[in-house]
This record gives C-alpha cells, sequence and structure tokens, in this order.
C-alpha cells in the first residue's frame, strides 16, 4: 500500500517541501508552507498503479451510483469461443491467449479477427514472430479475405501505437507479446520487464480507447522468463488453448475471467482449414468406441459447467520387469498409482505383476476425482477380459478406503449420459436417493468400489 507522509505544502504555488520554512523556495511568498499527509508511492507501485484500469484520483462512490454502460459484448460469431469468453468480446477488455508452440493460438486468433473484420470493421493484427507474407499464407488456407483485417508485422511498440493511433481498429490482436519491445523500457527486449511494460502500455491504450486486445503469451518450459504468468494478473481473462499436438481436438479453457465463469472450455477440431467448432464434444470423443471391448469404461466428467462424456481405455499385461510400470495418458499419474493401490488393497485384485497403462480418448485430460470410478473399472475390466456393457456410464470420486465419494452437479453429468443415448449410469449410493434420473435412465448406486465393479462387470 502506498505510505502517508508528512510534507509542507505551499498554499500559494503547491510545491512540498519535506520541512517547515518561513518562505517558500519555489514562488518566494511568506508564511504559505502548511503541513499535510501527503501519499508517497515507491516507483514500483507507480508502475503498479500505471497498469490498473481506473482513472487516478477517482473518488469512493456508491455501487448503486455506478454506471455499467459500454459493456454490450461485441459477438464473436461462433458459440465455443463466445462461451469461453462469457458471451462477447468487453470492450477495452485485455484477453491473454497462451499455449503451447504450435498448437493453433495464431489460427485461432486469425479466424477471430476476421469475424470481427466481417461483422464491425477495421481489425489490426499485429505480428511479430511471422512476416505479412506467412500471415497471407496461413489467410490464404483459411480462406480469410477480409479487406478490413489489417496485418501488421512489428516489434517496436512505438511504432504500433502509431499504427493504432492511425487506423483506429475496433479489435487489436498482437501475437506474440514476448516478441515486442519498447524503448521507454531500460530493460533488454525479451525480459519479464520488458514483456511487462509493452503489456502494460497496450492494456492502457486499451482502456482508454475502449478497444479490446488480445494478446500472445508463450508458455516456456520452465514457466518463468517472460512467461505469461506476470501477464496474468494484468489481463481481464487468460485462455488457454490445450491439446495433444497431434491429436485433432484442442480445449480452449478460460482459466480467469474478470467478465464470465471461469473453467469454462470450448472444444475445437484443427482441420484442413482451420480450428472447427466442435459442437457435440460427447459425441465426437466416443465416435470411434469400441462396443463390448474389454478395458473401458466411460466417465462423465465436468470442464467448467460442461458435462463431458470420455472414454477411459485401460490395459493390463504381464510385466516382464521387477517393477511393473504405470502409465498414464490424460489422467493424474499419482491418481493412477492411488487407485492401483485400492485396487489391490480393498478389492483384492494383483496388480503387484502387471503393468497397467491408462489413456483417455481424444488427447483430453481430465483433472476431476469423478472419473476416479471409470479408471477403476477400466482397469479390473481390463483384468478380468470383461466388457463393461455398452450402455453404462459410471461417475464418482474413489476414496482411500475403497469406498465411493459424491461428486458434484450430477444432474447435470446424467442428462448428458441420456442425451447420449445411455441407459444407465452407476453413481455414488450417497447420491442415488436424492436424484431425479433423467427420461429413460436407470441410475445405480454403489457404495464401495467392490460394489461398483460387481456391478459393472457383472460381478463375474
Ligand atoms: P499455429 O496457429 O501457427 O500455432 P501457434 O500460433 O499456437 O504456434 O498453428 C499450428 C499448427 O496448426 C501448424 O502446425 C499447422 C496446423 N494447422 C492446421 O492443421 N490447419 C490449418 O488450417 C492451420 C492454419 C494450421
Ligand atoms: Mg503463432
Amino acid at each position: 500500500m502506498p505510505k502517508l507522509k508528512l510534507q509542507y505544502v505551499c498554499e500559494n504555488c503547491g510545491s512540498a517541501q519535506p520541512k517547515w520554512m518561513g518562505r517558500c523556495p519555489d514562488c518566494g511568498e511568506w508564511n504559505t508552507l502548511v503541513e499535510k499527509q501527503v501519499v508517497v508511492e515507491t516507483p514500483a507501485q507507480r508502475q503498479a498503479r500505471s497498469a490498473m484500469p481506473v482513472e487516478a484520483g477517482a473518488a469512493a462512490q456508491p455501487v448503486t451510483a455506478i454506471s455499467a454502460d459500454g459493456f454490450d459484448r461485441i459477438p464473436v460469431g461462433g458459440s465455443e469461443l463466445s462461451r469461453v469468453l462469457g458471451g462477447g468480446i468487453v470492450p477495452g477488455s485485455g484477453v491473454l491467449v497462451s499455449g503451447d508452440p504450435g498448437i493453433g493460438k495464431s489460427t485461432l486468433l486469425l479466424e477471430l479477427a476476421a469475424t470481427i473484420a466481417r461483422t464491425h470493421g477495421r481489425v489490426l493484427y499485429v505480428s511479430a514472430e511471422e512476416s505479412a507474407r506467412q500471415i497471407k499464407l496461413r489467410a490464404n488456407r483459411l480462406n480469410i479475405h477480409e479487406p478490413e483485417l489489417y496485418v501488421l508485422a512489428e516489434i517496436h511498440l512505438e511504432r504500433i501505437l502509431e499504427h493504432i493511433a492511425q487506423l483506429q481498429p475496433r479489435l487489436i490482436v498482437v501475437d506474440s507479446i514476448q516478441a515486442i519491445y519498447s524503448d521507454a523500457s531500460p530493460s533488454a527486449a525479451g525480459s519479464v520487464t520488458q514483456v511487462r511494460d509493452c503489456a502494460a502500455q497496450l492494456l492502457r491504450l486499451a482502456k482508454s480507447d475502449n478497444i479490446p486486445l488480445f494478446l500472445v503469451g508463450h508458455v516456456t518450459k520452465e514457466g518463468a522468463i517472460a512467461g505469461p504468468r506476470v501477464l496474468e494478473h494484468m489481463v481481464d481473462t487468460v485462455l488457454y488453448l490445450e491439446g495433444e499436438r497431434f491429436q485433432a481436438y484442442r480445449l480452449l479453457r478460460s482459466v480467469k475471467n474478470r467478465f464470465g465463469s471461469t473453467d469454462e472450455v470450448g472444444v475445437f477440431e484443427m482441420a484442413e482449414a482451420g480450428l472447427r467448432e466442435v459442437a457435440n464434444p460427447s459425441e465426437a470423443f466416443l465416435a470411434e468406441r469400441l462396443p463390448n471391448a474389454a478395458g473401458s469404461a466411460i466417465a462423465v466428467t465436468l470442464e467448467g459447467t460442461r458435462p463431458l462424456l470420455v472414454e477411459v481405455q485401460a490395459l493390463t499385461s504381464t510385466t516382464s520387469f521387477p517393477q511393473p510400470r504405470r502409465t498414464a495418458n490424460g489422467v493424474d499419474f499419482n491418481r493412477l498409482l492411488l487407485l492401483t493401490a485400492v485396487l489391490s488393497k480393498r478389492v483384492g485384485f494383483r496388480l503387484s505383476d502387471q503393468d497397467v497403462f491408462v489413456n483417455v480418448v481424444g488427447g483430453l485430460r481430465i483433472s476431476e476425482p469423478a472419473a476416479d470410478l471409470a479408471v477403476a473399472v477400466a482397469i479390473a475390466s481390463s483384468i478380468k477380459n470383461e466388457p463393461v456393457p455398452a450402455d453404462l456410464a459410471v461417475v464418482g470420486e474413489v476414496g482411500l478406503s475403497g469406498e465411493l465419494r459424491s461428486v458434484s452437479q450430477l444432474p447435470r453429468r446424467l442428462n448428458e449420459a441420456a442425451k447420449l443415448g445411455f441407459r444407465r449410469c452407476l453413481v455414488p449410493q450417497s447420491r442415488r436417493q436424492t436424484i431425479v434420473p433423467p427420461e429413460g435412465m436407470e441410475v445405480l448406486g454403489a457404495r464401495t468400489l467392490r460394489q461398483a465393479l460387481e456391478i459393472a462387470l457383472g460381478g463375474k
């Protein structure tokens, strides 16, 4: 917090002195210095304040008197991106889009830029990493031919600001903020201070001129040097684009949003001509599923507010190593170890001589414990070589005593499962009594993992 300090301020000219004097050294008047408490800021505090979207010296006012006008969101065309943003772009907001190299950030933003150029007018796409020709090639590939979409290949912030002033765009995209440098910042190009200073200047402009700004930020392996972490505090919204590079699906996740809910996801597919929205992701994730194959279970997980049905596959085979191997793809490795321990200790499976491989189909990563039951059922199904019925979905967290623990938002999950044609869903017993099953669905309850496996695998 800024500190208060006692100073002597001249009533005539306003100059401040550290100690009392009979005559003001600035204007020469006598007896004009009066004692005052003034706010002193360190340079770091001044820097932080200059990045804030508030007017300096604003008065406190009752919340009822504050106007929320100017928040009419700009529609972005597709429903996936729109949901992740909380219903469109808020004018003057700063959005950081980050993700691994080659995941599709530039593609996503070029498509967005083209949409806004078509519907709302001029958009400036600043490319600091690729030449204008490279952007043109990408635009051709995406079939973008918008005359109002301006491309500027530039890394010098002051020149970028000049172009913005000239073009007066309705949206600015900067790809990427790490590659921009400013003369005003004393530190080396590419350093954290440079990145922060450049972002602060651009964000200030976005706020003052009410132009939405999208910044691309890299995640470095270490996550530290010039990583988007420092930027996350400065922007209004942070989106992560993720997915397996060699799989088609991309998840756009909002991890911070001052204008909407966080943990929303949009699902896209990287196709020949850009990112295609996947309107029904559950259906897509289950499309290649082999019914009645052992070692597969359907989990109903929740990504933000959105239920997703995903296939969890497991394969167990007798190990040829002294230490059996465990491989987790799409689920947390430690979670897998925990589940194999519960399966051996509480259910009695012999896993000490078995390699266990677990994979979530579609390159998806599940972080929710609600998928525990599906992982455990898939492993058990593989060991017994017994398929899980094709119309059964499972959901529940597995505790260390082998008990099934309840999960959040069960009705939502059940509705999604019912929508995709699942007739039965296995849930923790504690929730079964209180739940009203959707039309055409039978809800089965189990208190423990052992009971759940009896129901899912027919007790064989
Ligand atoms: P890109 O948007 O350049 O990724 P980022 O900006 O995150 O580094 O795109 C990355 C990959 O996407 C690239 O390897 C090629 C692929 N791609 C497609 O498959 N289809 C397309 O239409 C485009 C433009 C790219
Ligand atoms: Mg790029």
